[in-house]
């Protein structure tokens, strides 16, 4: 069994990046509760214990609290922030509300090395985000460096292998945070940093039979990564107790349906159902151009088909689902309210609850990266582990003002065509998305000795981080060339193309 950091989760939202930053480091981690009974994390062969950051104060009524016996389980504890705070209320050192809220930049002295600061400079940058103050030590500890306004950024207790931070390591604005970082989990937890992707597929596994034991499962599949790379891995698992659920709402790309019915169905030999149900969609789509009304229409009949099919299949007991960490809107249970642990979003519209299905998330503890590269782990190709995000109503947003099948084969036409070039020139997989987008007016133009009057496509093609903000991406203008080019000449019924050349904010990536 491979070794676990158990992170316990008090609410920070940072909690996930230290988990995400010691795989990094070739060290599982894992994101548990803040009150997870230590009889569980030592099923896990844990060798160390980290107490997350969170918005709590130590003094407030229901200030969340780990079992207390983690500080006997016999393995390194290191409280960060909170974290820190905790180690002074449990283990009888002193802590008091502040005055100020430590937030932002401090530069942090080192004024005793020890196994956490081993080999780092004498004083560097840290990220602080706290309320309460470390005031007086805990028992057994010492101080090892102060900032401008903490005398205790950081404690340790060397025999017992506690250490407390009052700074964030783990973020980015923490210089030599990863190093920090790495000296627990090498020096002080005396890890051997073996884990891998492939580790993890094994142990994802094992959990995913435990969990499922001989029932069945039901996936929906989307074609994108997430649900892809869940799909191929409970596939490893449990392989003929999954059946994946594709709907075609007649509002995919070029040549999509074939795509996903040739991998998941021919080469992974899953059980496939594909829902063809494109004339449902269109027909309740006809005379449509609110962007809004399309959403609803789209996820309404998504659900209902989908319904179907689990019905047609019969006994199932858990519904799989891509969710991913940042899918996930609330991880903790703070105060009063236990009952607000993990959210998801991707819940397909109340179905687990109305069919007593259990919900099933393999990859509810990665970030993408992560997930793409547990997905070329699993051997799914690299159209499927790098494709861009494409939007759950599909072309229907694409296709501005009414949907026609006339105007989704245009679209798909054109679309094709800029994927096509955007891979030639290598620049697919470099932008965040690059898509073309059907416009509802005509235009005149002239083709050979002919007047023409036709449709108008535009260009959409950004570079983004995280969609939250986006700019349009310079690309060279023989390509653009190319692209126009083909465009006018190959796809019926267009005879112009125009570029967008907005960022968002203030538009938006996709035009409706
Ligand atoms: P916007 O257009 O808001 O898009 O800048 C941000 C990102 O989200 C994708 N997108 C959607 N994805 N359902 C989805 O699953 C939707 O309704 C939807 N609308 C936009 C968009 O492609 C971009 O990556």
């Amino acid at each position: 069994m491979s070794e676990v950091i158990a992170v316990l989760d008090f609410g920070s939202q940072y909690t996930q990046v230290i988990a995400r930053r010691l795989r990094e480091c070739q060290v599982y981690s894992k994101v548990y509760r803040f009150d997870t009974p230590v009889e569980t994390l030592q099923q896990e062969n844990v060798r160390g214990v980290i107490l997350s950051g969170g918005p709590s104060s130590v003094f407030a009524k229901n200030a969340p609290m780990p079992d207390r016996r983690v500080f006997e389980m016999g393995v390194p504890v290191l409280g960060i922030c909170y974290g820190l705070q905790l180690l002074g209320f449990l283990l009888n050192g002193k802590v008091e509300k502040s005055t100020h809220r430590e937030y932002g930049r401090s530069r942090l002295t080192i004024d005793r090395e020890g196994s956490l600061f081993k080999d780092l400079p004498e004083a560097f940058q840290v990220w602080n985000s706290h309320g309460d103050r470390l005031i007086g030590l805990p028992e057994g500890f010492r101080q090892i460096a102060h900032t401008e306004n903490s005398d205790f950024a950081a404690i340790e207790d060397p025999e017992r292998s506690f250490y407390g931070l009052q700074f964030h390591p783990e973020v980015f604005h923490s210089e030599y945070g990863m190093d920090v970082l790495r000296n627990f989990l090498f020096k002080v937890c005396n890890c051997k940093g073996d884990w891998t992707m492939a580790s993890y597929v094994d142990s994802s596994i094992d959990r995913i039979r435990e969990i499922v034991g001989d029932k069945h499962v039901i996936l929906g599949l989307s074609g994108g990564v997430d649900s892809s790379v869940a799909a191929a891995l409970i596939d490893r698992a449990i392989g003929d107790q999954l059946t994946c659920v594709f709907v075609d709402n007649g509002l995919l790309r070029k040549n999509e349906v074939e795509a996903v019915e040739k991998l998941f169905g021919d080469t992974f030999e899953m059980n496939l159902v594909v829902a063809r149900s494109a004339d449902l969609f269109l027909d309740k789509l006809k005379g449509v151009t609110d962007p809004e009304r399309k959403r609803k229409i789209i996820g309404n009949i998504f659900v209902e088909v989908f319904e179907q099919e689990v019905e047609k299949i019969g006994e199932v007991d858990f519904l799989a689902q891509g969710t991913i960490y940042p899918d996930i809107i609330e991880s903790v249970p703070i105060g009063d309210n236990p009952a607000a642990l993990i959210k998801s979003h991707h819940n397909v519209g109340g179905l687990p609850e109305r069919m007593k299905l259990k919900i099933l998330e393999p990859l509810n503890q990665l970030f993408k990266d992560e997930v793409r590269r547990l997905g070329e782990e699993l051997g799914l190709p690299k159209n499927v582990v790098w494709r861009q995000p494409f939007p759950g109503p599909g072309l229907a947003v694409r296709v501005i003002g009414e949907i026609t099948p006339e105007n989704l084969n245009i679209l798909r036409e054109a679309d094709t065509i800029l994927i096509e070039e955007m891979k030639n020139a290598d620049l697919y997989y470099k932008v965040w998305q690059s898509f073309a987008v059907f416009l509802p007016v005509r235009t005149v133009g002239v083709m050979g000795d002919e007047r023409t009057y036709d449709n108008v496509i535009a260009l959409r093609i950004v570079e983004s981080i995280d969609a939250m903000t986006a700019d349009w991406a310079q690309l060279p203008h023989e390509l653009l060339q190319k692209i126009s080019n083909r465009i006018i000449n190959e796809v019926n019924g267009v005879n112009r193309v125009v570029l967008d050349i907005s960022s968002k904010p203030p538009s938006t990536i996709e035009w409706e």
